[in-house]
C-alpha cells in the first residue's frame, strides 16, 4: 500500500494543504495532478505561514520530491514566483522539482480570455479566479494548447504562439472588445520563462511509475474540490479539470491500480467562493460567525468565502465519485461555542425528499435541505490531539458523519498547525 491520494471532498479550502503537509512526513513524493494557481493550499509550520499555488503542499518538508503532473495548467511566471518565495524563505526545489513535459502552459491570453469572459457574462459570471484556468483547459481539449516540453525548443514555442495568435487576437478584439496581446512582447517574455524553468521539465509519468515499482510512498494532492468537478460539479459553477480521485490517473499517468488510499478532506462545515448552488448556505450572523472565526477569506484571491452547515447529501455523492477510503476531518475548532450544530441529511423540493444529490441547477438552487440536529459544546478544542481529549458532543458530531457516510474518519484536525492535528489510522 504506497499511494495516497487526498481529495477536496467539498467545495475547496477543505485544509487539503495542511493534510498534505502532515502526511508528507512519511511520504518520498507528493505530486498535484490537476488545477493550477487558482488553488490556495496554506501551511502554517510554526509562526511561519506559506501559501502553495502550483508547487505541492510537501515542497515545505524539503528533500521530499514534488511531481506537477500533466494535469496541471501552469502559469510559469506564477510558478518562477512561488520557487523563488519558497527560495527566499530558506526552501530551495530546485533538484526535487519536477514538471510533466506534457503539462499545458496557461498564456497572458488565456487570462485575458478568462477575465473578458467573465465580464461578459455579467450576472451570469462563474466567479474564476482570473488566472486563465478555463481557456487553457479549453485549448487543451481543442488542441491547441502549448506543452511544457515546448518550452524547451525556442523555435518550436514560437511557431505554437504565431499558430493561435491571430486566432485569439480575433476573439479578444472582436468579440469581448479586450485589448490584444502582442506576439513579440510574449515570446519575448515566455523565452526566458523558458530558460528558468527548463531545468525542471522532465518525464514525470516514468518518474511516479518507477517509484511506485520501487515501493516509494507516494501522495497525491488534489485541488479544488468534488463538488467544482468539470464533469461532476455544480456545473456550469466549477473549475475546469477533473478534481475528483478519478482525475489523478489521468493527471499523472498512474493507473488506477496503482493508488491505493483515497483520503477526502472534508471540513467540518462547508464554504464555497465565487458563484453557484449552496443549499445549506447560512446566510445570516451565524454564517458570518463562522467566516470570521474559520479565517474564510480565500488564499488565492483573498475574497470572502460563503459558510454554511456541514452536507452529508453532497458528501455522499462525493464519498460515491471518489471512492473515499477514509476522512480527514478538518476545522473542528472553528464550530467550538456553536449550539445546536446542524448536519445537512437530505433534501426536499417541492414537498418530496430527494434521496440524492441532484443535477437539475433549478432543484439544487430551490431544494430545503433537510437537517439533524447536534448538541454542540463550549470547550476549546483547537491543538487537541488526542482523541480522547475531545468533548463528549464533538465525538458524538464526529460519528455522526461517520454514520451518515459509511467512511471512517481517520484523521481531524483542530487547528492551522502541524501538530494540531489527531491521527486514527496511519495512511502508510
Ligand atoms: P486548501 O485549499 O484545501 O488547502 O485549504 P485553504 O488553505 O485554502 O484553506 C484552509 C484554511 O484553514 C487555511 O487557512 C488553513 O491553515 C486552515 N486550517 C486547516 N485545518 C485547520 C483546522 O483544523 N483548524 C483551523 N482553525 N484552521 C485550519
Ligand atoms: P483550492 O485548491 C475554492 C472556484 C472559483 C470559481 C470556480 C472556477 O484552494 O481548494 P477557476 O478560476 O478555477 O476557473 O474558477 O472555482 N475555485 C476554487 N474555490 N478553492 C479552490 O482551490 C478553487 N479554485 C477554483 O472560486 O468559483
Ligand atoms: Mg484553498
Amino acid at each position: 500500500m504506497s499511494t495516497v491520494l487526498i481529495v477536496g471532498s467539498q467545495w475547496g479550502d477543505e485544509g487539503k494543504g495542511k493534510v498534505v503537509d502532515f502526511l508528507t512526513e512519511r511520504a518520498d513524493i507528493v505530486a498535484r495532478y490537476q488545477g493550477g494557481n487558482n488553488a490556495g493550499h496554506t501551511v502554517v509550520i510554526g509562526d511561519n505561514k506559506y501559501i502553495l499555488h502550483l508547487i505541492p503542499s510537501g515542497a515545505l518538508h524539503g528533500g521530499k520530491k514534488c511531481i506537477i503532473g500533466n494535469g496541471v495548467v501552469i502559469d510559469p511566471q506564477a510558478l518562477i514566483k512561488e520557487i523563488d518565495d519558497l527560495k527566499n524563505r530558506g526552501i530551495d526545489v530546485s533538484g526535487n522539482l519536477f514538471i510533466a513535459k506534457n503539462a499545458h502552459i496557461i498564456m497572458p491570453y488565456h487570462v485575458a480570455l478568462d477575465k473578458a469572459s467573465e465580464i461578459k457574462k455579467g450576472s451570469g459570471k462563474i466567479g474564476t479566479t482570473g488566472r486563465g484556468i478555463g481557456p487553457t483547459y479549453a485549448d487543451k481539449i481543442a488542441r491547441y494548447g502549448i506543452r511544457a516540453v515546448d518550452l524547451l525548443s525556442l523555435e518550436t514555442l514560437q511557431r505554437a504562439v504565431e499558430f493561435n495568435i491571430d486566432r485569439i487576437n480575433f476573439m479578444l478584439k472582436n468579440y469581448y472588445g479586450a485589448e490584444q496581446i502582442s506576439p513579440a512582447d510574449l515570446l519575448n517574455q515566455y523565452r526566458s520563462f523558458a530558460g528558468r524553468l527548463s531545468p525542471f521539465i522532465t518525464d514525470t509519468v516514468s518518474l511516479i511509475n518507477n517509484a511506485y515499482d520501487r515501493g516509494d510512498k507516494i501522495l497525491l494532492e488534489g485541488a479544488q474540490g468534488t463538488l467544482l468537478d468539470i464533469d461532476h460539479g455544480t456545473y456550469p459553477f466549477v473549475t475546469s479539470s477533473n478534481t475528483i480521485s478519478g482525475g489523478a490517473c489521468t493527471g499523472l499517468g498512474l493507473p488506477p491500480s496503482k493508488i491505493n488510499k483515497v483520503l477526502g478532506v472534508v471540513k467540518a462545515y462547508t464554504t464555497r467562493v465565487g458563484s453557484g448552488p449552496f443549499p445549506t448556505e447560512l446566510k445570516d450572523a451565524l454564517g458570518e460567525r463562522i467566516q470570521q472565526k474559520g479565517g474564510e477569506f480565500g488564499a488565492t484571491t483573498g475574497r470572502p468565502r460563503r459558510c454554511g452547515w456541514l452536507d452529508a447529501v453532497a458528501l455522499r455523492y462525493s464519498v460515491m465519485v471518489n471512492g473515499l477510503t477514509g476522512i480527514a476531518l478538518t476545522k473542528l475548532d472553528i464550530l467550538d461555542g456553536i449550539n445546536p450544530l446542524r448536519i445537512a441529511t437530505d433534501y426536499k423540493y417541492r414537498d418530496k425528499l430527494l434521496g440524492s444529490f441532484p443535477y437539475e441547477n433549478e432543484i439544487l438552487q430551490g431544494c430545503e435541505p433537510v437537517y439533524e440536529e447536534f448538541e454542540g459544546w463550549d470547550d476549546d478544542t483547537s491543538g487537541i490531539n488526542d482523541y480522547d481529549r475531545l468533548p463528549k458532543n464533538a465525538k458524538k458530531y464526529i460519528s455522526a458523519i461517520e454514520r451518515f457516510l459509511n467512511v471512517p474518519v481517520q484523521i481531524v484536525s483542530t487547528g492551522q498547525k502541524r501538530d494540531q492535528i489527531i491521527q486514527l489510522k496511519e495512511q502508510f
